[in-house]
This record gives structure tokens, C-alpha cells and sequence, in this order.
């Protein structure tokens, strides 16, 4: 069949590798796609808000599945929309893309259904929430509630900046994102990433991966999308997947179920493990960047049999298998990210870098000019290595990195760096 998939980062170029080797798809469009995943597929310019225009093109070409890659428009309805017209497509609804559209609606689920999670509290005034923030003391966290690309999340050492903070998102600096703020404990542990795929009634778990999302080595910066990732966790252990999906997936999936507003697509988790045992940070209504590329660099089933089950409701007859190795994603990134960066930069070498049989490089921001690869955006490559340890891919990974000549551009050199401490430790 024909499947059309939504996006243009090296979350869905790893989508884009992965459907198109698959035996079920006879052609990928990718909207609108970039240099990398234009090797895989052919990019078209779509824009995901115009859901008449995604819709015409599904009818113009034929289109059997659509896959949304994107939060923004899984937020905004398009699987909704690309539904009601007849086309199945994988991703939530609207009403199922709340529990990452709303920071608070999902605080008030897990509430509601005892699903552990840091304590809150939901405020629509500055007054009240610097009121409470001024009761409960630091260290505090202060959230946007509504879709903020990773920076509406303030981790305030002491009231005053926690005070700042709910100004400045009270005052627009999140646009309506910050209509409403959620003010919520600092949990404390080791935070891991657990994946799970849904078809509204039944869910299974899907690998797992750890990411990076301090720009600076050691862990240390300003937050972004995410430096680098590996999978799969070695904090998520057979015993915590088991826990976490009994707490914390498993009571999600019947709430929303029962709830009248079933989920289907992939569910991300963001985990806090503490003393006590996971804890949810947040819902992701969709893959993570950079950690859908080593899931993909891991997984040996059909990427599209999984997806299709989940929106056919038959999740619980497939099974899921990985490779044995670990996967580590470095990711490169243009100067001055998560700040304003320069577009235009070339980049060279990636053949060479890419040649070992363990070394996938998925674009995110890169545009070709007469086959010239340009940097087109803050984070522009994912280079991905497996080997048999996470130390192992590290090595590998960094290895290509070195390969790849592009002055302009900067990567972290410690990615994996707890993964490959605790391989080191005497046993
Ligand atoms: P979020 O966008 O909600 O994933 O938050 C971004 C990052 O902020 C998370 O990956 C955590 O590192 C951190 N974070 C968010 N909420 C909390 C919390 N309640 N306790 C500790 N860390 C948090
Ligand atoms: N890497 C974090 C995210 O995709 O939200």
C-alpha cells in the first residue's frame, strides 16, 4: 500500500528508514520531509495544518495508511480529520492527544485514578500560583500547561525563580501554552523513557531508551529536544517495565478507555524512578526525538504490522522483538542551539561516516542543494551505531561523528555516559 507520513525530523526519517523496509509498503510520501528521508521516499509540500490539503492528497494517491510523526498536529485533530474521511491513520485523536496537549488534563487523570505521579496543583492566575509557590518553597517546578517544544518546563532552585517563571509564562512567553500553569513537586532519581503501543483497549509495552536533554557534556546547559539518546535503559529492567506498565500504562489506557476518548497510537512515557518506584513525569502523544531512532535502529519486527495493529485493535496478537545490541543516537546540532542558530552551513562526509554496516545517520534539519547537504534548522543529524554494548555503539557512534566534516556544527561527547558507568563497574 501507499502510506503518507507526517513530518520532517530525524524522528521520522528513522520512521521513513523503517516503513520503507517494510514488505507492506509499495510507496512512501513524506510531508514535507528533508534531504535525508527525500532517499527513501518522495517529499512532498504538504503543510499538517491544512488538513483539506493532506486529505486531497491521500485521495489524489492512493494513500492506504498515514502515519503522524509530529505532536502539533496530532494536538490540532489530524488523525480526527484524516479518519472521518476514510483513512486510517496512526496517532491519536484530539481528545487522546490531551494527555500531552495539556499538562494538566493528564495531572487530573492521574489524580483521578491514582496513578503515581509528582503532587500539583493547576492555576489560571499569577496571584494564586506565587501564593503557593511562596507556601510550598523550593526547589519547585513550574510547567506550561500547553505545547511548548520542550522549554515551557522550569526547574526553579529557589522561590524567586520559581517566581519569575510564572510571570514570564503568565506575561505570554509560551503564547497560549501559558494559559494556565501547573506547579508540581521536584521528583528525584534517574529518568528513563518507556514506549508502549495502544489500539484503545489493549496495550503492549515498546522498548525502552534513556535521552540527554541538557545541551552541555556532564549534563549541564540550557534544556533542549534532546542531544542524544541510547536504548535500551538499563534502569528499565524487566521488573520496572513490569511496574511501570501495571502502575502507570496499563490504569492510563482503561481511564482515557473509560473515559470515552481511547488512545491509539505509541504512548510515551517520561519516567522519574525514585525510592519509591517510577513515577510519571509526562505523556508524549508520539515517538521521542532522538529516542524513535535507536528504537528503530533495535527493532526487528515490521514497524508498519505494529502500527496498522494498533489502529485495527488487535495490539495484543503481535509481538515484539529487538535486536540484542544496544543502540546509542549522538546528535549534532548547528552553533547556538537551543538558541537562534545560521542555516545555510555544508556539511560533508556523511557517506563515509555512514559506511559501516552498524552506523545509520538520519537527518533532521537539512536541506539539499544541487546535492549539496546544508544545515536547515537547530538539531540537523542523528548518528546511530549499535554494538553489543552501550560503551560499544558510544565508540562507534563517535567514530562516524568524526568522519563528518561540518565546522559549524557541535555535538555532546558523553552521550550514554550513565549507561556505559554502570557496564563499567565491577560486578
Ligand atoms: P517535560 O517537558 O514535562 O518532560 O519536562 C522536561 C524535563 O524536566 C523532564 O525530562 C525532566 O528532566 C524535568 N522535569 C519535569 N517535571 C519534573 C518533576 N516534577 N520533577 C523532576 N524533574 C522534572
Ligand atoms: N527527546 C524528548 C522528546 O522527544 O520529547
Amino acid at each position: 500500500m501507499n502510506i503518507l507520513l507526517i513530518g520532517s525530523g530525524g524522528r521520522e526519517h528513522a520512521l521513513a528508514w523503517a516503513i520503507s523496509a517494510s514488505s507492506l509498503c509499495t510507496k512512501l510520501y513524506c510531508a514535507p520531509g528533508n534531504a535525508g528521508m527525500a532517499e527513501v521516499s518522495d517529499c512532498v509540500a504538504l503543510l499538517a495544518e491544512d488538513h483539506q490539503a493532506v486529505i486531497g492528497f491521500c485521495q489524489d494517491n492512493d494513500i492506504g495508511f498515514v502515519v503522524v510523526g509530529p505532536e502539533a498536529p496530532l494536538v490540532d485533530g489530524l488523525a480526527d480529520s484524516l479518519t472521518d474521511a476514510g483513512f486510517k491513520t496512526f496517532g491519536p485523536s484530539r481528545l487522546a492527544a490531551q494527555l500531552e496537549g495539556s499538562k494538566g488534563f493528564t495531572k487530573d487523570l492521574c489524580q483521578r485514578h491514582n496513578i503515581p505521579t509528582a503532587a500539583y496543583c493547576r492555576f489560571s492566575n499569577e496571584a494564586d500560583a506565587m501564593a503557593y509557590v511562596q507556601v510550598q518553597g523550593a526547589p519547585i517546578v513550574v510547567k506550561a500547561d500547553g505545547l511548548a517544544a520542550g522549554k515551557g518546563v522550569i526547574m526553579a532552585e529557589t522561590v524567586e525563580e520559581a517566581g519569575t517563571a510564572i510571570t514570564e509564562i503568565f506575561s505570554g512567553k509560551f503564547g497560549d501554552a501559558g494559559i494556565e500553569v501547573v506547579i508540581e513537586e521536584m521528583l528525584v532519581g534517574e529518568e528513563a523513557s518507556l514506549f508502549a503501543f495502544s489500539d484503545g483497549t489493549h496495550v503492549t509495552a515498546f522498548g525502552t531508551a534513556q535521552d540527554h536533554k541538557r545541551v552541555g557534556d556532564g549534563d549541564t546547559g540550557l534544556n533542549t529536544g534532546g542531544m542524544g539518546a541510547y536504548s535500551p535503559a538499563p534502569v528499565m529492567d524487566e521488573a520496572m517495565c513490569e511496574r511501570a506498565m501495571a502502575e502507570i500504562i496499563e490504569p492510563t489506557i482503561k481511564a482515557m478507555a473509560d473515559e470515552g476518548m481511547p488512545y491509539r497510537g505509541v504512548l510515551y512515557a517520561g519516567l522519574m524512578i525514585t525510592d519509591k518506584g517510577p513515577e510519571l513525569i509526562e505523556y508524549n502523544c508520539r515517538f521521542g526525538d532522538p529516542e524513535c531512532q535507536v528504537l528503530m535502529m533495535r527493532l526487528k519486527d515490521d514497524i508498519v504490522t505494529l502500527m496498522l495493529a494498533a489502529c485495527d485493535g488487535t495490539i495484543d496478537k503481535v509481538s515484539v522483538r529487538w535486536r540484542d545490541e544496544a543502540a546509542l543516537c549522538v546528535v549534532m546540532a548547528a552553533a547556538g542551539y537551543p538558541g537562534s542558530v545560521e542555516k545555510g552551513s555544508q556539511i560533508s562526509g556523511l557517506e563515509v561516516a555512514a559506511e559501516p554496516g552498524d552506523v545509520e545517520i538520519f537527518h533532521a534539519g537539512t536541506k539539499a542543494v544541487e546535492k549539496v547537504i546544508q544545515a536547515n534548522g537547530g538539531r540537523v543529524l542523528n548518528i546511530c551505531a549499535l554494538g553489543d554494548t552501550v560503551g560499544a555503539a558510544q565508540r562507534l557512534a563517535y567514530e562516524a561523528v568524526s568522519k563528518i566534516d561540518w565546522p559549524e556544527g557541535f555535538c555532546r561527547w558523553d552521550i550514554g555516559w550513565r549507561a556505559v558507568e554502570r557496564e563499567n563497574q565491577p560486578s
